[in-house]
């Protein structure tokens, strides 16, 4: 098992709720698939299954969704999950987002929410290449890491932004695209949302290792950080009841084009 794939074997059972999940970019997604049906769709690193089940309730019936993770746990909880909401036309698989078991051109659409950053990129791209149809398209949502410093944790969290060096700048996600021949990147989007939460909240979703950045603090440095970082936001702000801050994320839109 690797340390990533320990990290969300451990949290499994927790992550819907310590996550914020958003339904912005499912609208846009909406929007851009418009009303072609029945459609064939995968959700690369799905994990528990809650940006699933929007993508069910907003894209609807027609669609067939395979939900793939390295992580059987994930899985597990997302076919609970899936199963308890009713939704009828999906099917898990555990695999590696480098090596997919889907057939060549089998799909319309492929999604991909917040887990981009643990895949090897290039391999990922070929793989939704070869298992797209001409025409279909890969959606990415991810944060780059410069957004991701911007954030309430990249700010008042000691050594967030440093320690979380895996997540993509715009030109690298571009340039890897590049280099998928029949690829394009045909316009990326940037959301910005504004939150708020209470102290006891942030603190309860690192204490969850809601990102998987905190599993790279061992317990002592963890410990250290949390309460520098309580702090940090004691300073900052004088309603700790109500913690302010923007969240900021980004869509990429990918085609095959031939
Ligand atoms: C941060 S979670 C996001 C889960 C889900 N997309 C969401 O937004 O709730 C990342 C997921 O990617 C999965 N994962 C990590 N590396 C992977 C890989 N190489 N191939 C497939 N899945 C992977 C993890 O097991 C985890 O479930």
């Amino acid at each position: 098992m690797t340390q990533v794939d320990e990290h969300f074997a451990k949290i499994a059972t927790a992550y819907r709720d310590a996550r914020t999940t958003d339904l912005e970019p499912i609208l846009y997604i909406k929007e851009l698939i418009g009303k072609a049906r029945p459609l064939v769709a995968a959700d690369v690193g799905c994990g528990a299954g809650r940006y699933d089940l929007l993508l069910h309730m907003r894209l609807g019936d027609e669609m067939f969704l395979h939900c793939i993770d390295a992580n059987i746990e994930m899985l597990e909880e997302l076919n609970d999950h899936l199963s308890a909401e009713g939704v009828p036309n999906f099917q898990t698989h555990r695999a590696l987002a480098d090596d997919l078991p889907l057939d060549d051109g089998s799909l319309d659409c492929m999604f991909t929410f917040n887990a981009c950053h643990h895949f090897k990129l290039k391999s990922f791209f070929a793989e939704a290449r070869r298992t797209l149809k001409p025409g279909g398209k890969l959606f990415v949502y991810t944060r780059t890491r410069t957004q991701n410093a911007r954030s309430c944790w990249g700010v008042y969290f000691p050594g967030f932004t440093d320690r979380e060096d895996r997540l993509y700048e715009v030109h690298e996600v571009a340039q890897a695209v590049a280099e998928i021949p029949d690829l394009e990147m045909v316009e990326f989007k940037a959301f910005r949302y504004e939150r708020t939460a209470e102290l006891e909240r942030l603190l309860d979703q690192a204490r969850n290792r809601h990102y998987s950045t905190f599993s790279l603090y061992d317990t002592e440095e963890f410990e250290l950080a949390l309460d520098e970082f309580t702090e940090n936001v004691k300073a900052c702000y004088d309603d700790i009841e109500n913690v302010t801050w923007r969240d900021e994320n980004i869509l990429y839109v990918i085609e095959r084009t031939g």
